[in-house]
């Protein structure tokens, strides 16, 4: 499949080797409930890539666990034999247990067993991007990272990872992984109500790394503030629209990765995020605590 490059809100970043639109598209959304089994509608999960590519989309985010198997499933086959400029990102770090549970699963063997699944579901020799997926549920965790970031970059030597990144981590994980290999990103939850990587974001900017916040909309728990509904409320168009142009405009090396299971909610969010925002409206957003 082939992608036009009409020009997105924010323009583009250059991650490692390879130029992607700052606006991508996060594919978790597409899986059945919470994330487990298939989507409720197949051919619907399948339009809402083909439409994230045809809208210039070329950055997508996955993950193996997402299913698990059933996204990368889908972006095959929706996308394969995937456009030259199109970027796909995924994670290794976890599994899912028999309850939809996250647990964690970074032994040498695991890792090579899930980049060797990621390979076969997405139909690729080599994929672009895997961040190391660390923490829990409920976030980072201060613990020992390298033998797991060391069996990342063993399997980049031998050429079937590209870049490598980080998720989830904290910002001495970040440190700490820089200290034994180049990242491209680092991909944590942030949005407009939860920006305790604010001095993260500005480090990784001066050093030309991404940053992709995941539950940029609030993830399952959909962002509500009153200064965010004043603001758009005033401005006339909705939340999600300032909460994604409020990322953008927050600084040059944040990708965003929005998920929905909507082509319509894509179309709304790419509309939404091009926002301009006064400096009156980014003072009242700054506002926002949780
Ligand atoms: N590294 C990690 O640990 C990690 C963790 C979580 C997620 N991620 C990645 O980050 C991506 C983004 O996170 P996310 O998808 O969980 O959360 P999100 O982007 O913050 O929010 C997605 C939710 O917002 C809704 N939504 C989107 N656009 C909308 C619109 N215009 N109007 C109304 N509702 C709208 C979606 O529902 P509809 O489907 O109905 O549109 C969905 O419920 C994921 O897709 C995944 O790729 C990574």
């Amino acid at each position: 499949m082939s992608s036009t490059t009409p020009d997105l809100p924010g323009g583009t970043w250059t991650l490692g080797d390879t130029t992607v639109s700052r606006f991508g598209y996060g594919g978790m959304q597409l899986a059945g409930p919470w994330v487990v089994g298939p989507p409720k509608d197949h051919d619907a999960a399948l339009a809402v890539l083909r439409h994230a590519v045809e809208s210039g989309i070329t950055h997508i985010d996955t993950a193996e666990t997402y299913g698990p198997r059933v996204v990368n499933d889908l972006i095959r086959e929706a996308l394969h034999p995937y456009a030259k400029d199109l970027f796909i990102a995924t994670k290794a770090g976890g599994r899912r247990d028999a309850q939809g549970g996250w647990p964690s699963a970074r032994k040498p063997d695991e890792l090579r067993a899930q980049i060797d699944d990621n390979l076969e579901t997405l139909g690729v020799d080599v994929l672009d991007l895997v961040h190391l997926r660390l923490g829990d549920a409920n976030g980072p965790v201060p613990e020992q990272i390298s033998e797991a970031f060391e069996t990342l970059v063993d399997l980049q030597q031998q050429g079937i990872i590209r870049h490598l990144g980080v998720s989830n981590a904290t910002a001495e994980q970040v440190q700490q992984t820089q200290s034994i290999a180049p990242i491209v990103s680092v991909q944590n939850m942030y949005n407009l109500a939860n920006r305790w990587d604010d001095a993260l974001i500005d480090r990784l900017a001066s050093e030309g790394i991404a940053y992709i916040p995941f539950f940029p909309l609030g993830g399952f728990t959909p962002l509500q503030s009153d200064a965010l509904s004043a603001v758009a409320t005033r401005l006339r168009v909705a939340p999600m629209s300032v909460a994604l142009a409020w990322l953008l405009h927050r600084s040059p090396n944040i990708l965003l990765i929005p998920g929905t299971s909507s082509a319509a909610h894509l179309r709304e969010n790419i509309i939404g995020a091009a926002l301009t925002l006064s400096d009156a409206d980014l003072q009242e957003l700054d506002q926002i605590t949780v």
